[in-house]
């Protein structure tokens, strides 16, 4: 089969690394990739800009199947049009993609298929002196969410009136563009957040391993919100029972919801999920692989996941096609650039990376870039660095040697990815 994977950050490293190991696959083709992605897959040549652009490069290299990494794709109707013209896909139709590319719409669906989730209100632009009326009253903190895309910086909690006073001014008057024409405010959850995969063809799906991300930029949970910082699979806070409250209580009323709203689901559905007394409340949902969680969960796969994707794509999931590997445990240490989610600088050469993967690592290219034929950091996330082992220590203890081996100036990571899932096996 040849595959056209669409993205350029870390996920689609992974992603491009599981596809191209499967058996089905004979060619993957990448765009716009990354120099690790397009070492293991051939760089589509031209420059595709226009739905059209993806038809005919996928016409020309006879592409058997598309894998779209991430969301804005995903919104703006890419598969639509490319399954218009014959073409499979793995990843959600625009109106499916909703469920992420609007908040707002999530909430409404949720709260209509009896979905555990926060309670909440939406307002839209010409309602600010409501929403400013109903947070005069509300109970705080609050948590105030542009309804559009807003590349993760859309959400904001607000500790006091005067605060949510503040970002509804500023969402108002236009901080994430169009994204912020409205609003969700919602109660502040507390516990601990955890997320799902759950690969669907619209009707029955497979869960892949939980795992848990690590948002903010320091180590304890503190500082802004970034992209993530590092995750690791499976996370011991879900455990059997818990899972089967997600599964029948979440990811089975999203999946029947959505086909019988006539919007079925295709593609990796993402629960985001907050825990608390082994309960469990959907954050969010989004509708692609979360990064950097699918870099901790697809080295725990084996078998063809490609024509596992492809059999969602089609509408006839084969969950036979992949199994999970037993007992073992994975790690992801996103190394960042210092001064990440703000200013940062670029262009520092990498190096060790080699080494790194000599040794056994999994090091998934985000933020890199070639200069002069000189690998360097170009964006704020620069690599992933992964490691598996028997247990979670083990793996975690791995990915943190594998970080020292990998060097470039201004090089941040954090200290504790992994460590709430160690805590855990010792309670
Ligand atoms: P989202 O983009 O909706 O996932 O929000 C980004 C992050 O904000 C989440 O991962 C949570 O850490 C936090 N967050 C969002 N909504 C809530 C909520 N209702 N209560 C507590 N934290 C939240
Ligand atoms: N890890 C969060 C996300 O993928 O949105």
């Amino acid at each position: 089969m040849n595959i056209l994977l669409v993205g350029s950050g870390g996920r689609e490293h992974a992603l491009a690394l599981y596809l191209s190991k499967s058996k089905s696959c004979d060619k993957l083709y990448s765009y716009p990739g990354n120099p690790g992605i397009w070492k293991i897959s051939e760089k589509a040549g031209k420059e595709i800009k226009s739905h059209s652009d993806y038809i005919g490069f996928c016409k020309e290299n006879s592409i058997d199947l598309v894998v779209i990494g991430p969301e804005q794709p995903l919104a703006d109707g890419l598969s639509d049009s490319l399954r218009q013209n014959g073409i499979a896909v793995f990843g959600p139709s625009k109106l499916a993609a909703r469920l992420e590319s609007s908040k707002g719409f999530a909430k409404d669906f949720m709260q209509k298929y009896k979905i555990p989730t926060a309670s909440f209100k939406t307002f839209n632009k010409t309602e600010q002196d409501q929403a400013t009326d109903y947070l005069r009253t509300a109970n705080y903190p609050i948590v105030i969410k542009a309804d559009g895309l807003a590349a993760g910086k859309g959400v904001i909690i607000t500790n006091n009136f005067d605060e949510s006073q503040n970002t509804l001014n500023q969402i108002f008057s236009g901080i994430f563009g169009e994204a912020g024409n409205a609003v969700v405010i919602e109660e502040f959850m507390e516990g601990e957040e955890a997320s799902i995969l759950a690969i669907t063809d619209g009707k029955d799906y497979l869960l892949l391993p939980p795992s848990q991300d690590h948002k903010r930029i320091f180590d304890g949970d503190k500082g802004k919100n970034t992209g993530g910082m590092g995750a690791y699979s499976p996370a011991p806070i879900v455990n059997d029972n818990l899972l089967k409250q997600i599964e029948n209580e979440i990811i089975i009323p999203a999946i029947n919801g959505m086909s019988t709203e006539g919007t079925p689901f295709m593609g990796c559905l993402y629960a985001g999920l907050m825990i608390k007394d082994n309960k469990a409340k959907v954050v969010e949902f989004n509708v692609r692989f979360g990064d950097p969680e699918t870099q901790a969960v697809l080295p725990l796969i084996k078998g063809d996941f490609v024509a596992l994707v492809y059999s969602a794509a089609i509408g006839k999931l084969d969950k036979n096609k992949i199994s999970i590997l037993e007992n073992n445990h994975c790690c992801c240490v996103v190394l960042a650039s210092d001064g990440y989610p703000d200013n940062f600088e670029k262009g520092f050469e990498i190096s060790g990376i080699d080494d790194a993967e000599k040794n056994g690592a999994f090091v998934f290219h985000a933020g890199t870039a070639l200069r002069e034929n000189k690998l360097v950091n170009s964006g704020g996330r620069v690599l992933g660095v992964t490691a598996l082992g028997e247990s979670l220590k083990q793996a975690v203890e791995k990915a943190y040697h594998y970080v020292e081996l990998i060097s470039f100036k201004n090089k941040y990571y954090r200290k504790d990815i992994g460590l709430k899932g160690l805590n855990r096996h010792f309670e």
